[in-house]
This record gives structure tokens, C-alpha cells and sequence, in this order.
């Protein structure tokens, strides 16, 4: 009895995912779109359905913005000194999560709905996950956050998604709720989600 007890404890601290963390599916690499097309097809979208993004797609949009995709650990988009300093969190209905690219998985920050510090235009409203870029206050970091939400842009415009890069909206306050360490800020935001 103390002994299957203690087996269960052991394989529940050996994957080290809190309860509240989501263990993401592995990202969906079969679209067949080309580059070029999606190239044609990408434009900033604000007719938004208010239908809330599923974890699969939603993991392969984070791959895609900056997941591994070498076995060194490297990722999608190129970074200066492989600092690897950039964080994406996601904001939807169910709080804010930071984006664990090594374990494909959500670390919950919050439990609380924030979308409407992004409510700022109207389009907005129907909005139901935004993606926040942070960085370190150096410069590079900029870039980097432009690299991997251009790799969004493409995603979507290749799945038939809607997405548009927003800079209007509560800057401070969005820093306020993630709580960054010192040095940290909130560099741009990104609504993605499904067509009206
Ligand atoms: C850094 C950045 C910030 C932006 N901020 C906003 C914004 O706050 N609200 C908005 O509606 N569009 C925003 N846009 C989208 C631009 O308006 C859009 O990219 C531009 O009009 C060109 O249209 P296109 O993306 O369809 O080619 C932003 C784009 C970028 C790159």
C-alpha cells in the first residue's frame, strides 16, 4: 500500500508540471501551404469570431513564433548570442500563461481574465487570446519579438486565421499584471484567433 503510494508520488514529482500548467499537444507540422502563398496571403485581420483558440492550434502557434526546432534546443527564429531572452505569454479567458518552448507546455501566471486591457478598438472585443512579447530592455530584443510574431502572421495567413500586431494598449498595466522581474518589459501584442 505505502509502497504503490510512494510510487505514485514519485511519477507525479518526476514530470514536474504543476496542476495548473497545460502539457501542450505536440505542434501540428502538416500544413502544406507554401511559403510563397502564405507570403500572398498574410495582411493584419480585425474581424475576429469570439471561438476560443484550442491548445493544439495554439501550440503550433507558439511553435511556430518561437518554439525548438533543432536538437541543440535552438528555435524558429534567430536570436542575438542565442540569448534566447525573448518570453511569450498567452492571455485568454482562462488567465495568463508563459510559454515553456523546451517542454512545449503553459506555466499559469494567473487564473484571471485580463483580455480587457487589450479592449482598446473595437474589433478588439470579440478577441479571445492575445499573445504579449517580452524582452530584456537591451536592444536586440525588439528584433527578436518582430521575428517571431512575423512567424505568427505567416501561420496564420497559411491556416486561414486571423491576426493583427497591436501596440495600443495599457502598456504599464500589462507589465503590472506579469509582474516582470527588473530589466524585463513588455514589447508588443498580438491578437490571433479564428475568422468572423
Ligand atoms: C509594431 C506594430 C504595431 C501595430 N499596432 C496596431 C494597433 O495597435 N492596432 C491596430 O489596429 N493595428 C496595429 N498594427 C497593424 C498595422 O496597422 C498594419 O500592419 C498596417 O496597417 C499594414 O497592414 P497589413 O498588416 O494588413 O499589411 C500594428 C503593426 C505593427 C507592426
Amino acid at each position: 500500500m505505502f509502497k504503490t503510494i510512494g510510487v505514485i508520488m514519485a511519477g507525479i514529482m518526476a514530470t514536474s508540471v504543476m496542476a495548473a500548467d497545460i502539457k501542450l499537444p505536440a505542434p501540428d507540422k502538416t500544413n502544406t501551404t507554401t511559403l510563397i502563398q502564405a507570403l500572398e496571403k498574410r495582411h493584419s485581420d480585425r474581424e475576429f469570431s469570439d471561438k476560443a483558440v484550442d491548445n493544439q492550434t495554439l501550440s503550433t502557434i507558439l511553435w511556430a513564433a518561437y518554439g525548438v526546432n533543432r536538437e541543440d534546443g535552438k528555435r524558429t527564429i534567430p536570436t542575438a548570442l542565442d540569448k534566447k531572452d525573448l518570453s511569450i505569454y498567452v492571455f485568454n479567458k482562462d488567465g495568463i500563461w508563459l510559454y515553456d518552448a523546451p517542454n512545449n507546455t503553459l506555466k499559469q501566471q494567473s487564473a484571471e481574465n485580463h483580455l480587457d486591457l487589450f479592449r482598446m478598438q473595437d474589433y478588439m472585443n470579440a478577441v479571445s487570446t492575445v499573445l504579449v512579447y517580452t524582452g530584456s530592455t537591451e536592444e536586440y530584443a525588439v528584433m527578436h519579438a518582430g521575428s517571431a510574431y512575423q512567424n505568427v502572421e505567416l501561420y496564420a495567413a497559411a491556416n486561414d486565421m486571423a491576426s493583427i500586431v497591436r501596440g495600443y494598449f495599457d502598456h504599464e498595466k500589462v507589465q503590472e499584471v506579469l509582474n516582470l522581474p527588473d530589466g524585463q518589459r513588455v514589447i508588443i501584442s498580438q491578437a490571433i484567433g479564428w475568422k468572423k
